[in-house]
């Protein structure tokens, strides 16, 4: 499980699994069971208030590279001292949001880098959700912009807003939730994009979450995501 930079050919290096379960065991379960399609493993909101530290622990003692989805937004001390705190449990990424300001970010870089010993690993600044609706374009570029000089190691946004970001971007790693296969339901997500889509327009890492864990068959739902990616 590693953070490398994703390759083309390996649709596994660029997809990341939503753990959005609500206890420590069917997380274990649920990434276990789909770790040969997926090269990290994101704990969410749910989840780490469920099952807190100890299952970002047991799935870095598993091997598993972590996403922290956390999506801080506080004072730049509270940042700081919270992205060094989640750095040293081990993940691989930790998310923030942009809103917060350049000042926050820095402080969740500078937090985060000062416990981390993991090469490539970061901040990752949220531009705008994808079940936002209202936000413009000129909203994304500043975020993008915003997370970039404030050395996020990337940023988090829609498939359809990969196309829309600036220059500035350009060495951040992008990484796209929202994804779902063709005919699958969007359910409260606004802005979705197919696997293929996200990736060919430049997504480096994929959040795929129910377009597979809710499927009746798990297994098939993500072999078809990775099929759906190769040759891209
Ligand atoms: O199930 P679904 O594919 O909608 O899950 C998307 C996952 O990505 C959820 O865990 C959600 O919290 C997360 N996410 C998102 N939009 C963002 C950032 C993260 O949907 N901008």
């Amino acid at each position: 499980m590693s953070p490398e930079t994703p390759s083309p050919r390996e649709p596994r290096r660029h997809l990341a699994l939503a753990l959005d379960v609500p206890d420590e065991s069917a997380a274990l379960d649920l990434a276990g069971e789909l770790a040969e399609y997926f090269s990290l493993v994101k704990v969410g909101f749910e989840l780490f208030v469920a099952a807190g530290p100890p299952v970002v622990r047991a799935l870095v003692a598993e091997g598993f590279a972590v996403f922290l989805d956390l999506k801080l937004h506080d004072i730049p001390n509270t940042v700081r001292n919270g992205a060094a705190r989640a750095a040293a449990l081990g993940v691989t990424y930790l998310t923030a949001h942009v809103a917060g300001g350049g000042a926050m970010l820095e402080a969740a870089v500078a937090g985060f880098a000062s416990e981390s010993a993991l090469e490539g690993a970061g901040i990752l600044g949220v531009t705008v959700l994808t079940s936002d609706k209202e936000a413009t374009p000129a909203l994304l570029v500043e975020r993008a912009e915003l997370a970039a000089t404030s050395g996020c190691a990337g940023l988090v946004c829609a498939g359809g807003d990969l196309a829309l970001l600036p220059p500035a971007a350009g060495r951040l790693v992008k990484v796209v939730p929202g994804v779902r296969l063709p005919g699958s339901s969007a359910d409260d997500q606004a802005r979705t994009a197919t696997p293929s889509s996200a990736l060919a327009a430049g997504g480096d890492i994929l959040v795929i979450g129910r377009t597979v864990t809710k499927a009746q068959d798990r297994r098939a739902a993500a072999a078809a995501v990775a099929a759906s990616l190769a040759g891209i």
